[in-house]
């Protein structure tokens, strides 16, 4: 393969950008040309094609976001629209694509290679990038690790102030569907309480399990009665109605001559930015690695996956060169990721069963 160009697209990830320098660096050191595709599918689409050079990818290592922009490309589900796709790289002898992102930007890669529709012969590999942690097959995606350090800065921070006044801090962070980032970060952090997605409360049982951390704090003699929550956005109650209920539940129970107070953070899009951590530079590098040599020996319609697959049947997983990173066949990882958003996935499973023995350890 003589040219492959490289996309990033949906949410942003901190450790897309180590990705794109690795990716390109190794393209040029096999002799290959390398192009940039501009603001994901939507810049594929318009032909936003651009030349990449090491000297311009040397240090972006350190860099958050993506020096190549990225967007969420809703007309990319048409089939004519990829047409249009593949007809830009065909006419730039583009022949591979190294597409890096999160559950769209996977399932759009799968769709433009797919071989009922793919009649220039495009090849494609992919590279998991998301905070969310909710690409099938791969333990982490890029982007997780930076995110979780974000987090505990950022609760780290709070239960300065939450400590100080002895009040509830309700922090809520991002993660779609997905309580990974909201479940670890509650580790790492000391919070009080955690609510993800995959537990399934009703409202009732949400209060519950946040007003019974804030009694237990309240009741303990000689300590903070600081109160850390960490709330998955997932969860489907909002953070105004949460206080509210919370407050009346606390009250009721405590008297109304006990002072406690509630405040909300909604870390939001904070928790996509920042300087990639170490771990996710490098799991963004060696992926990076294992995919260029894929394309370049004439794989596709894989993904690189961070540390070996566990139960996955037999020809859908290749090892790679790095002990740590294999290549999964793109539609077991779309099936894998489905399951797990629908939390038929037995790793679902066994993840809500860790998180179930970890929540009891944080009402301590
Ligand atoms: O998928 C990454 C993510 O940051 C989610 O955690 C969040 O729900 C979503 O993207 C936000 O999307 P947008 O930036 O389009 O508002």
């Amino acid at each position: 393969m003589k040219r492959f160009a490289i996309l990033t697209s949906g949410g942003d990830a901190p450790g897309m950008n180590a990705a794109i320098r690795a990716a390109t660096l190794l393209g040029v050191g096999k002799g290959a040309e390398v192009f940039g595709v501009m603001h994901g599918y939507e810049g594929l689409v318009a032909g936003e094609l651009v030349p990449l050079l090491p000297k311009e990818v040397a240090s972006i290592i350190r860099d958050g976001g993506t020096m190549l922009g990225s967007a969420r490309c809703l007309a990319f589900h048409e089939r004519p629209v990829r047409d249009e796709a593949r007809a830009h790289l065909a006419a730039a002898g583009i022949e591979g694509l190294v597409v890096i992102g999160g559950n769209g930007s996977l399932t759009g890669m799968q769709a433009i290679t797919d071989p009922a529709e793919n009649t220039t012969g495009l090849k494609a590999i992919g590279l998991p990038a998301s905070i969310d942690n909710d690409v099938g097959v791969t333990r982490l995606a890029i982007g997780v690790d930076t995110a979780i350090n974000t987090i505990v800065d950022a609760c780290d921070k709070i239960s300065d102030t939450a400590s100080a006044h002895d009040r509830t801090f309700i922090v809520e962070v991002m993660g779609r569907d997905c309580g990974y980032l909201a479940m670890t970060s509650a580790i790492a952090s000391a919070a009080n309480a955690v609510l993800f997605p995959e537990m399934d409360k009703s409202e009732d049982e949400i209060v519950d399990t946040v007003a019974r951390a804030v009694i237990t704090a309240h009741r303990r003699e000689g300590r903070s009665k600081k109160v850390l929550v960490i709330k998955a956005e997932g969860v489907r109650i909002t953070t105004d109605r949460l206080q509210e209920l919370l407050d009346a539940k606390v009250k009721a129970e405590l008297g109304h001559h006990v002072k406690t107070e509630t405040r909300v953070t909604v870390l939001g899009h904070v928790v996509r930015g920042g300087r990639p951590s170490a771990l996710d530079r490098q799991i963004a590098s060696r992926l990076a690695n294992v995919a260029v040599q894929a394309l370049l020996s004439g794989e596709t319609r894989m993904m690189a996956a961070w540390l070996p697959p566990i139960g996955m049947p037999e020809g859908m997983v290749k090892p790679a060169g790095d002990p740590q990173c294999s290549l999964v066949d793109i539609d077991r990882v779309l099936t894998e990721t489905r399951a797990m958003l629908d939390g038929s996935s037995p790793f679902v499973k066994w993840r809500k069963k860790v998180f179930q023995e970890v929540e009891d350890v944080l009402a301590l």
